[in-house]
């Protein structure tokens, strides 16, 4: 079928042609956006799942939903090896700059923009001369003490007072929370504890990888209280074919149930994957639509592809360490292990291998779901490595 009119979008944050199964969590935000607009408190959404499941594309609906209730909005991405303050600045900064771009200038805009300045003189920013730009002298006494807690909480309760006598409401949406360093986590939900207790107009989105889940816990207890978990989860058998089904009929054209089936369990319903099957199999298909014949052509396209970029720069990023605890945990099979059975394939107690285990939680690899337990936060990235290392099949059952 003509590539120039492939409707589908495989890639990080690309938005779907249609967005599935995603629509009470689409309504639940709807109703926090239309309640902080009113001035009335909501918790915090966080957006908890796998790799490629569709985070990120949910937050920019969010986002694009927050702009059409005239929120003041900034979307950023926590990365690894990046304090808050770096991530944070920025985006807090052009958020007053817009509340000050309405005619009138609200005193408590520029009170804002005077805390930033003392937060600002208490942090080093790399490479940026915010400082300079902001044109505005410090607010003596107001996140100035050295103290990220309580800095960010001043600098944070000075936005949503801006916000509120400038009469928009902030959101701020965070992606990639679980780079975050934890003492970094921990002031950020004290700062949102503090605006939350004042009823002031700002939210905040966030999304991340599994173990965002004891991330937010361990920084601070109280956090469940402040914060709504929503698990982002693959779709189900129905969802998956109505992703590859609605854009195909939508251009005109058709795709067999057996096809879809097949895509169905090669994807496991992995919003990432259905993108990726459904854009080969449109390239491959004659122009009467996608048949059995083409999706399993599909398959062998994308299983090849996948293996080349999405899973190989991952597995690239890795020490030889890392590598051969991914490997024993790959052996064990799909879905959740114990690690002390990932620690037996290798020769060591889990104790020795504990640093070797955090450093894969840390850069994402990995997450443990349950005291004890660990999978992959990339799905099917055990069948990758038995595909690519030759490992055996496994015919043992995952525990879930
Ligand atoms: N509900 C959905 N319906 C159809 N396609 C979707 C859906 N959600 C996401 N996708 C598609 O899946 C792919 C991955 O989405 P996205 O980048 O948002 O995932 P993610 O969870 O942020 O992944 P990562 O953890 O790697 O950042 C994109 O190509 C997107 O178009
Ligand atoms: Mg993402």
């Amino acid at each position: 079928m003509d590539p120039n009119a492939n409707p589908f979008n495989p890639g990080a944050g690309s938005p779907p042609p249609e967005l599935v199964g995603r629509d009470s969590i689409l309504t639940h935000t709807d109703v926090i956006l239309e309640r902080i607009k009113r001035g009335r408190s909501e918790r915090s959404l966080l957006l908890v799942g796998l790799r490629g499941v569709g985070k990120t594309v949910l937050l920019r609906e969010i986002r694009r939903r927050a702009l059409e209730k005239n929120y003041a909005v900034e979307m950023i991405e926590a990365q690894e090896e990046q304090t808050l303050s770096q991530l944070l600045v920025p985006a807090l900064r052009r958020l007053l700059l817009e509340l000050d771009s309405t005619k009138k200038t609200i005193a408590a805009v520029k009170r804002g923009l005077r805390v930033l300045r003392s937060f600002l003189s208490t942090i080093k920013i790399k490479s940026s001369n915010i400082e300079l730009t902001l044109g505005i002298d410090a607010e003596e006494g107001r996140a100035d003490s050295g103290d990220l807690e309580s800095d960010l909480k001043d600098l944070l309760l000075a936005l949503g007072e801006a916000s509120k006598e400038a009469g928009r409401p902030i959101a701020l949406l965070v992606d990639e929370l679980q780079y975050l360093p934890r003492s970094d986590l921990a002031a950020l939900i004290r700062s949102l504890h503090a605006v939350a207790q004042e009823s002031l107009p700002f939210v905040l989105f966030g999304a991340g990888l599994p173990q965002l889940f004891s991330q937010v816990g361990e920084a601070k207890s109280y956090a469940e209280r402040l914060f709504r978990f929503s698990e982002i989860d693959r779709l189900s058998h129905s969802e998956s074919d109505e992703v590859v089904r609605g854009p195909v009929e939508q251009e005109g054209s058709s795709v067999t149930d057996d096809a879809l089936e097949e895509i169905y369990k090669q994807t496991r319903g992995y919003p990432y994957f259905l993108q990726e099957w459904g854009y080969r199999a449109w390239n491959l298909a004659p122009s009467d639509g996608i048949d059995i014949k083409v999706a399993r052509q599909a398959t062998r396209l994308a299983l090849e592809e996948l293996d080349h970029q999405f899973f190989r720069v991952r597995f690239d990023r890795v020490t030889p360490a890392e590598r051969e605890y991914m490997r024993a945990l790959a052996e064990l099979g799909e879905g959740i292990h114990r690690s002390a059975e990932v620690a037996e394939l290798i020769g060591k107690t889990t104790y020795q291998l504990g640093p070797v285990r955090d450093a894969l939680v840390r850069k994402g690899m990995v997450y443990s779901p349950a005291h004890g337990d660990i999978a992959f936060t990339v799905p099917l990235f055990d069948q990758f490595m038995r595909r690519t290392l030759k490992l055996p099949a496994k015919t043992k059952r995952p525990r879930r």
